[in-house]
Parts: C-alpha cells; sequence; structure tokens
C-alpha cells in the first residue's frame, strides 16, 4: 500500500529553472539569474544543486487498472538548495522554501541533505552566508549546530547589509555522527526519497 504523497530530494535540471526561479523571486530581494542557473547545472564542476519536490499518488480509477495505466503523480518542486564544494569545504551558496510550504521542516531538509552531502565529498566544514537580519533562517542554521565564525561588513551589494559567516566543523566526528543520526530520522518522518546525498555526477 503506498502512501499518498512523498518527497523527492534530487539533482537540479534545467527543465526545472522555471520553478526554482519563481521561489527564488518569491524569497530574495535579489535573485539569480537565469542564466546563473544554467551555468550552476552544467558548466561548473564543484556545483552541487538539490531540489525538494512534492508528489502526491493520486488513487487510481478503475479505468485505468482495467488498461493497466501507471499512474502519474502530481509533481511540484517546494524548495531548493545550492552547494559548492571548493578546496574542503562546502558551502551553501542558497536554499529557499516556497512561501506557501514552510513551516513543514523542509527547509531542514534541504539544509540537512546538504551537509550530508558535504560529508559524503569530504568536507571538513560546512559555511554560509546570511544577512544580520535573517532571523528565521540563523534559527534554522543554529539549530544545526552552524555557529558565526565572522561577520562581513556591508556583504549585500542591495542595501549593504551585513552577513553572518556561519559554519559547522563537520569534520568533527561527533558533529558528523549527530548530522547523519538527525538526517535519518527526517528521511523518516519526511517519507523521502533520496537521489541526491550520495548521488556520483
Ligand atoms: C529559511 C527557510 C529556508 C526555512 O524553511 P522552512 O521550510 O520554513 O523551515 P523549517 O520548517 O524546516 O524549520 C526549520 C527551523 O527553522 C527555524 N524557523 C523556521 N521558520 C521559522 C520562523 N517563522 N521563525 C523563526 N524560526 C523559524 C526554526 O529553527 C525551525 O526549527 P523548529 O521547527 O524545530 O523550530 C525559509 O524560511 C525560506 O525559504 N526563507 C527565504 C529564503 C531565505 O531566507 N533563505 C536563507 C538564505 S541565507
Amino acid at each position: 500500500m503506498f502512501p499518498n504523497h512523498s518527497l523527492l530530494l534530487r539533482e537540479m535540471t534545467v527543465e526545472d529553472i522555471p520553478q526554482v526561479m519563481n521561489i527564488d523571486r518569491q524569497s530574495f530581494d535579489v535573485p539569480w539569474s537565469e542564466t546563473s542557473y544554467r551555468y550552476e547545472i552544467r558548466n561548473t564542476s564543484y556545483s552541487y544543486m538539490v531540489v525538494l519536490e512534492y508528489r502526491r499518488h493520486r488513487p487510481i480509477p478503475r479505468w485505468q487498472r482495467w488498461l493497466n495505466l501507471t499512474p502519474v503523480p502530481e509533481r511540484r518542486i517546494v524548495g531548493y538548495g545550492g552547494m559548492w564544494f571548493i578546496q574542503g569545504e562546502a558551502h551553501i551558496s542558497t536554499i529557499a522554501v516556497h512561501p506557501r510550504a514552510r513551516g513543514r521542516g523542509w527547509g531542514e531538509v534541504l539544509l540537512a541533505a546538504m551537509v550530508q552531502r558535504g560529508v559524503s565529498l569530504g568536507a571538513t566544514e560546512v559555511g554560509l552566508e546570511v544577512r544580520v537580519t535573517n532571523a528565521t533562517a540563523q534559527n534554522l542554521y543554529r539549530k544545526w549546530g552552524f555557529q558565526i565564525a565572522d561577520v562581513k561588513k556591508g556583504y549585500y551589494r542591495n542595501n549593504g547589509e551585513d552577513a553572518y559567516d556561519m559554519r559547522l566543523a563537520v569534520i568533527r566526528p561527533a558533529v558528523q555522527a549527530l548530522a547523519e543520526s538527525r538526517w535519518n530520522a527526517l528521511t523518516v518522518d519526511h517519507n523521502l526519497v533520496d537521489q541526491y546525498t550520495h548521488n556520483q555526477p
């Protein structure tokens, strides 16, 4: 018996760009361009873009069963993220959840997945920048053990806002073990199909 919905975590493809840009525009003052997404997906060897896709499996009507048709689930992207792996550091370049889909733990799923992907690539540290006024995202990062390592003055060009440089030392075995056990719990809680964290390009 299948559950009537599931979440799929997978690499971002160029076909995902319109849905991703729609979330991006509703989430950030300075959204990425289509060219940036295409570049990240196609042209870089160090970029690991991810999408979280919500799938609803409708009950199969009797006529479909008679004709032996495979039901196609309804799918939509509810969140996305980006991670660069450079010289041993996994750097989270972006993360967002559709405004109507927030508060269900899906941002945490995306963050946890990028941490896991970084660990599987051999990262010693996971880093990111966050606006000093973005308390929601900071809460999420703190929940995962990220700490403020530095303040980058005037980092955001659109309004000169400062950024916190937040870091998680995944080289420490205790940090890695905790991240892994929380990741395993999240995959169960969210009925997650994971095609991202250990995917080989
Ligand atoms: C940040 C963001 C990705 C969180 O996604 P989300 O799916 O709503 O978050 P989750 O439901 O997974 O919540 C995870 C944690 O985030 C924090 N959080 C989430 N919503 C919050 C809110 N409204 N107020 C305070 N903290 C909040 C909490 O610590 C929460 O853990 P808890 O539920 O145990 O309290 C989402 O708010 C978003 O897309 N924001 C716009 C884009 C953005 O700012 N990205 C970060 C750039 S650095």
